[in-house]
């Protein structure tokens, strides 16, 4: 037990390297506002010590005891520049494909939430596996490209060595801080898994179409409450929303012959002129909803807030969305965070983390894939 005994000792250091490394990461990356890169780092939360990665684990009632054998630095002697190679091309994919960071968070997203962390939405189908890839909530995932590229170079540098789960967690946290929100400490050690969960995809990802208890349903059982159901959902606050996934609110919402109540007019009309061709063709793609009709200082880059004022405002695109103003404990959080980025952002580092440690499979569990999309 001498281990468990020095773990917040150690995740002291870990936190104050955390810190360092998460200023590098600012300089890098040329924000020349003191507010942006205040609202990047979770500073309260290393004082206070809740962003402890000690503290998180030992409290975390879902987490099963395998994720407890994730470490920190798990690749410091076999692969030592993983996290390095994932942020070089990722930074160097992102300059000619923008839409690469929203798409490889919602990646994450799928993965993580489909039983665990272990790579399986990565697999492509054969005689043996029914991939995720294929079940309907799939559509538009993008970015197999990108994880199969840092997969090959990690190859090159240490073949066989780091699995596809940790890259899928890492390029999702290098997501979150080029899309320029907060930078968290993970912990790595995940091993692939060797099956692929179609049907459990289709039936479990939260659809945009659910009402708030269903939503809450999908979150609660994987040990996400209200709060931190909002919070993650704040990623919607980036990317892009294909039409197919909203028209059913915009002219005959559940057969009533009229647009969903709950939609502001305004909103509703910019909406249906993004969204004229019902038949879903590429052309209908709404670009950044949530940027719509918001203050147009609140830029793209800085992973704001502008999705909880949109809620607010009855400017959610998806159904699920702007069902988070339906409850009393959503619809609190929604406020919290509309009107305090800072904390946003630190509870969305954490809750992250959370989800980054969800289900994985670490030794002697799962695989090393030489493959992302082929088990080995
Ligand atoms: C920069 O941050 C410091 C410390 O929080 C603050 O006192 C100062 O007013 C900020 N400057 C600007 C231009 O926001
Ligand atoms: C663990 O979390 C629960 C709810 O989040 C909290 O009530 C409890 O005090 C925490 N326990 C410890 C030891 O921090
Ligand atoms: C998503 O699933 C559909 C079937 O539901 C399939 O036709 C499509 O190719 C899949 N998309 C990706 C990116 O795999
Ligand atoms: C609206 O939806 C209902 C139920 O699906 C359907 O019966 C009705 O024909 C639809 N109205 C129009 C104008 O398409
Ligand atoms: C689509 O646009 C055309 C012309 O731009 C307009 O006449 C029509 O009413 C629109 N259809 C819908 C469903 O809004």
């Amino acid at each position: 037990m001498a281990p468990l005994m020095i773990l917040p000792k150690t995740s002291l250091v870990i936190l104050v390297l955390c810190l360092l490394l998460s200023f590098d990461q600012n300089k890098q990356t040329k924000y020349n506002n003191n507010d942006t890169f205040i609202n990047t780092i979770p500073l309260h939360s290393f004082s206070n010590g809740h962003v402890s990665l000690s503290v998180i684990k030992n409290n975390n009632t879902f987490s099963s005891s395998q994720s407890s054998l994730l470490e920190y630095d798990f690749y410091r002697n076999s692969c030592p520049r993983v996290e390095r190679i994932v942020r070089s091309t990722i930074h160097r994919l992102h300059r000619n494909a923008p839409s690469l960071v929203p798409a490889l968070i919602r990646l994450f997203f799928h993965d993580c939430f489909i039983q665990g962390c272990d790579a399986s939405v990565l697999l492509d189908d054969d005689d043996y596996i029914n991939s995720e890839k294929d079940s309907p909530p799939n559509e538009s995932l993008k970015g197999f490209d990108v994880i199969e590229a840092i997969k090959s170079q990690l190859e090159e540098a240490c073949p066989g060595v780091v699995s596809c789960a940790d890259i899928l967690v890492l390029a999702a946290r290098e997501s979150v801080v080029l899309a320029g929100g907060p930078f968290y400490p993970l912990y790595t050690g995940r091993r692939d898994g060797s099956n692929s969960f179609a049907d459990i995809a289709t039936y479990e990802l939260p659809s945009p179409y659910a009402d708030l208890s269903q939503t809450l349903a999908s979150f609660k059982s994987r040990g996400f409450d209200e709060r931190e159901m909002v919070t993650l959902l704040g990623a919607h606050n980036i990317g892009v929303i294909h039409c197919e996934f909203f028209v059913n609110r915009l002219y005959n919402f559940s057969g009533t012959n009229e647009p969903d109540p709950s939609l502001d007019t305004e909103f509703l009309n910019v909406l249906r002129s993004r969204c004229n061709n019902t038949d879903g063709s590429p052309s209908s793609l709404v670009e950044v909803q949530q940027e719509i009709g918001m203050d147009s200082k609140q830029s793209l880059s800085k992973f704001g807030t502008s999705y909880y004022h949109g809620l607010l405002q009855g400017k959610g695109i998806l159904y699920a969305d702007q069902q988070l103003m339906e409850g009393e404990k959503t619809k609190y959080w929604v406020q919290q965070y509309a009107s305090n980025p800072t904390l946003f952002h630190q509870h969305f580092a954490i809750a992250m983390m959370k989800l980054s440690d969800h289900r994985v499979l670490t030794m002697p569990m799962g695989q090393i894939r030489r493959s992302c999309s082929k088990v080995a």
